[in-house]
């Protein structure tokens, strides 16, 4: 038995041998003595061609597959330089596995990505979601290798946590208790002494402060793993459930960070060109038309940097008119950021020095006592996909900002500790997964780069 996995790469190392492949029907049609079947064993993105006559035993029987059958196949692969595959099997038995119904849902035409949501346990099989799960599954393993090879500790941070590290009360609480009749402190509180953990418990936003630890310990780090927001933002780029890349570095500053978060994405870049060529190519002709020329141009050209000032500056001085005035202070909206970085600068732009009252607590003040040493990634199409800083170092002004912000103190005692015990500048951002499988794909929207998204209203699988 033939390996198929690396076939449809290498089909010459397997041209004139007998091969077997099981997989799923993904067209079927025939006439009185001869039949022709698209299989596709999910191993590779294209069908593979198998041919198969009235020499076979069961030969009306296959010709009366329905689409999604399973079968197993045995015959030679030859060339066929003339036909539209380079290549087909010479099928010699026909062995049906798994029988599948004329009511398939995923019939040989074109569907909405709006009514494959519907059936997210048939979805991976269609063209589109094949390509967009091997994409996520390549991206991922290029995340951890890009890492890994320079060093970089991978660190398990809790999921279940008493830290909300963005400080924006978006958790998703854990609780044993009976919500709709909980015990009250005297102050009124809900009292969670009696509670599994015995305190307040949610779903981590971001393994961030935990993050911070092992930086302080190994020096750079990275996380990657699934967080959860409770916002009630129903847009094309917000879920509850998404995944996050982040890395944490020690002895470093926001430039250090700039350029780190670069050469990620440009190697990630690159090894899904070289890794997912068959995928990419299909999104650049059926998805997003400019997306192959556009991967290309950010490998090889320099992102853009401007502070926050100046891009306020730009956009006031634009002469367009959006929606919602810009005036510094505010946080940029949407239609903001991508005018930034569609119509200014047409290329991946990281926005720094956002104004404190904006950004999180644990974001390094600047000389100027106004602004915070972040960094926004915005990229055209999507917006943000990355966020991040320098983190405040300095004990003293952290535990002004924590209480300016009306956090508590005492709920960070660990992350203040951290300041007290051999404190070094640190940095480090956090890369929406999704939003990077979104810029990687050209797919307009965050449910459909998720096997099985979680959004508000929505769990059905
Ligand atoms: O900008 P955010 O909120 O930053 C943090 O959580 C930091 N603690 C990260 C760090 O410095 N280690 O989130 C980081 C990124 C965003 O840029 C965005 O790509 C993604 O996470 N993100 C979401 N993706 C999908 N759905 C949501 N609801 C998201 N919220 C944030
Ligand atoms: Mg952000």
């Amino acid at each position: 038995m033939v390996l198929v996995k690396t076939m449809y790469r290498n089909p010459k190392e397997y041209i004139d041998k007998e091969v077997t492949i099981s997989g799923w029907v993904r067209t079927i049609r025939s006439s009185k003595n001869v039949g022709f079947i698209e299989i596709n064993d999910g191993s590779f993105f294209k069908n593979i061609q198998v041919v198969f006559d009235s020499s076979l035993e069961n030969f009306a029987e296959i010709g009366k597959l329905a689409i999604s059958s399973s079968i197993k196949v045995e015959g030679l692969l030859v060339e066929t330089p003339n036909s539209k595959q380079p290549f087909e099997i010479q099928a010699k038995a026909v062995t049906i596995e798994g029988m599948s119904n004329s009511d398939y849902p995923l019939q040989k035409k074109r569907h909405t990505l709006e009514y494959l949501r519907t059936i997210a346990h048939l979805r991976p099989r269609s063209n589109t979601f094949s390509a967009v799960f091997r994409v996520r599954s390549v991206a991922a393993h290029a995340i951890h290798k890009f890492f890994q090879d320079r060093g970089f500790v991978y660190v398990h941070t809790p999921i279940i946590t008493s830290s909300d590290c963005e400080g924006a009360g978006e958790m998703f609480r854990v609780t044993t208790l009976d919500m709709k009749n909980p015990p009250v402190t005297e102050e009124g509180k809900i009292d969670y002494s009696n509670d599994f953990f015995g305190k307040e418990a949610s779903l981590t936003v971001s393994g961030q402060l935990e993050g911070e630890i092992f930086a302080l310990a190994f020096r750079n780090i990275y996380t990657f793993g699934p967080t959860f927001r409770a916002e009630n933002s129903n847009t094309a780029r917000h879920a509850s459930e998404f995944w996050m890349i982040e890395p944490e570095i020690a002895f470093a500053e926001l430039v250090d960070n700039m350029d780190l978060a670069e050469d990620m994405i440009k190697y990630v870049i690159n090894d899904v060109l070289e890794n997912a060529p068959e995928e990419i190519a299909f999104f650049n002709s059926f998805i997003d038309k400019g997306l192959l020329d556009r991967l290309n141009n950010i490998v090889n050209s320099d992102f853009e940097r401007v502070t926050y000032t100046k891009a306020i500056e730009i956009l006031q001085s634009s002469g367009h008119k959006f929606d919602y005035p810009v005036e510094w202070g505010m946080d940029l909206q949407t239609e903001h950021e991508r005018y930034i970085t569609e119509k200014v600068f047409n290329k991946p732009v990281f926005v720094t020095d956002y104004p404190a009252e904006i950004k999180a607590f644990y974001m390094r003040l600047n000389e100027d006592g106004k602004t915070v040493a972040a960094m926004d990634l915005l990229v055209p199409g999507v917006g943000e996909i990355i966020g991040g800083s320098q983190r405040e170092e300095r004990h003293d002004v952290l535990v002004e900002k924590i209480e300016n912000m009306g956090l508590s103190k005492e709920d960070y005692w660990w992350y203040l500790e951290l300041r007290k015990y051999g404190e070094t500048k640190h940095s480090g951002f956090g890369l929406g997964f999704e939003r990077l499988i979104m810029y990687l794909t050209g797919m307009a929207n965050i449910r459909d780069v998720l096997p099985f998204p979680r959004t508000p209203g929505s769990a059905e699988f």
